[in-house]
């Protein structure tokens, strides 16, 4: 129960990451405000964590790209839950492209989810956590961030700027008590199913020799309630109290990031 009594919102809360997190926290004991795109999945993950126990979790449709969506549904979830000290936020999204060719509306559309609604929702916490001088922000960066990615250069391009915002943001609100960190992960979700079930024979080779034979821990992507909840847990706790403005892989081993 590390976690009873926090009062947490956790994004893209409707499957993969998002999902491992808002059982991992429930299991901890927090009460939960899960909020993605996708209501029915989203209300079915709630229901199953409460149901698991001890904590508890509820749901919000929201659209994490819309400022006013977002305003509106983390003040109604501060209320709800009576504060809020952390927020994780794994909401994003991918699609595939190569240099030459990305359209404008792809380039668009990921810079408007995966870096417009990283600083909606961490400015939204931010406001909730400074009074009481306290919170934890949790944003998802990426490899694709720190080097080439082939087949997905928007994509890339958009988790370079979440890292950059997480070490601006982490720098600006650490006076407020207001950590914020991210998580460079390497962990088998339906992002990473669909992304592979796009590629060709070539790019799938390609893709195990960059980014799978180079995890020294197996060679192969992690589970998300094994291997990224209890990071989660640590980085939404007191445990994690002195750790601030860090890119964090949970990857077992396939970059190493200062
Ligand atoms: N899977 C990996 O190995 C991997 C690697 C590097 C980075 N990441 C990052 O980790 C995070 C979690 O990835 P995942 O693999 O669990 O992804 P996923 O696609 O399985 O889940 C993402 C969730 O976000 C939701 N979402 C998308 N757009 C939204 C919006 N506008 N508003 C609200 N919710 C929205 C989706 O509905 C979905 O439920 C992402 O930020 C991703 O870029 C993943």
């Amino acid at each position: 129960m590390e976690l009873d009594g926090y009062k947490i919102i956790v994004t893209g809360s409707a499957r993969g990451m998002g999902a491992a997190t808002v059982r991992a926290y429930v299991t901890a004991g927090a009460r939960v405000i899960g909020m993605d795109l996708d209501q029915e999945a989203g209300e079915r993950v709630a229901r199953d964590a409460t149901q698991a126990g001890p904590g508890s979790a509820g749901f919000m449709k929201v659209d994490v790209s819309k400022a006013d969506e977002v305003t509106r549904a983390f003040d109604a979830a501060a209320e709800e839950m009576g504060g809020l000290d952390v927020l994780a936020h794994p909401a994003a999204i991918q699609r595939p492209g190569d240099a030459s060719t990305v359209t404008v509306e792809d380039w668009d559309l990921m810079m408007a989810v995966n870096v417009r609604g990283t600083m909606l929702a961490n400015q939204a916490a931010h406001r909730l956590m400074a009074p009481r001088k306290r919170g934890s922000i949790i944003n998802f960066g990426s490899v694709s961030g720190l080097r080439p990615e082939p087949v997905a250069p928007a994509y890339s391009a958009s988790k370079g700027a979440v890292h950059s915002w997480t070490r601006t943001a982490a720098a600006a609100w650490g006076a407020d008590g207001v950590r914020v960190n991210a998580i460079l992960p390497a962990i088998a979700t339906p992002m990473y199913e669909e992304a592979k079930a796009r590629m060709t024979e070539d790019q799938l080779t390609a893709h195990y020799w960059q980014n799978e034979q180079s995890i020294a821990l197996g060679q192969k992507y992690g589970d998300p309630d094994r291997d990224l909840g209890p990071v989660m847990v640590f980085l939404a706790s007191e445990a994690s109290r002195f750790v601030t403005g860090q890119l964090l892989p949970v990857d077992g081993g396939q970059a190493s990031v200062r």
